[in-house]
């Protein structure tokens, strides 16, 4: 297993950078799991990894719906791959919800990335990236470690 990686976040835009470059590593099959409180930068992380899968439609919080699906567009130096958007915060941890969702249907193609996955969804792929975003109180700035994990 790779070392955790961490950077500082200055300013959203660097929270997106980060997301177009972690998505050079993301394949189809790959679950990414994403933890951090509310405001952390979560999503903005999700719409950085979307334009760096070339995806279409645009990122946002998909809290209301659970799961958002956008299509494989154009991708630079890779296979095009759809990306799955999902937001585990409502599913509380409910196994039969999450089922539903057939997340391991979806991992035979996409790309899944899960907000507030921690503890809840890494049983879906023989591994994950995780990250990890926290913040300052006052601050914009964020931090991210991020690893892959087995
Ligand atoms: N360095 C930063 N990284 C990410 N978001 C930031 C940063 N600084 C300020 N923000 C703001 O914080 C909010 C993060 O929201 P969001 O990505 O929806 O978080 P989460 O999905 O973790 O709840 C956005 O309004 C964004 O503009
Ligand atoms: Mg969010």
């Amino acid at each position: 297993m790779a070392e955790p990686r961490q950077r500082l976040l200055p300013t959203v835009a660097d929270t997106e950078a980060l997301g177009r470059e972690l998505a050079t590593e993301l394949r189809a099959g790959d679950l990414v799991v994403l933890d951090g409180p509310l405001g952390a930068g979560k999503t903005a992380l999700t719409r950085g990894i979307a334009a760096g899968l070339g995806v279409q439609g645009r990122v946002s919080s998909p809290t209301f719906i659970i799961a958002r699906q956008h299509r494989a567009g154009r991708r630079a130096g890779a296979d095009p791959v759809p990306l799955v958007h999902v937001d585990a915060y409502r599913l509380g941890g409910n196994l039969d919800e999450l089922d539903a969702l057939d997340l391991d249907t979806e991992l035979n193609h996409a790309v899944v990335v899960v907000e507030w996955g921690r503890g809840v969804v890494e049983q879906l792929a023989t591994r994950h990236l995780r990250v990890l975003l926290s913040r300052e109180p006052d601050s914009e700035v964020r931090t991210a470690i991020w690893e892959w994990v087995d």
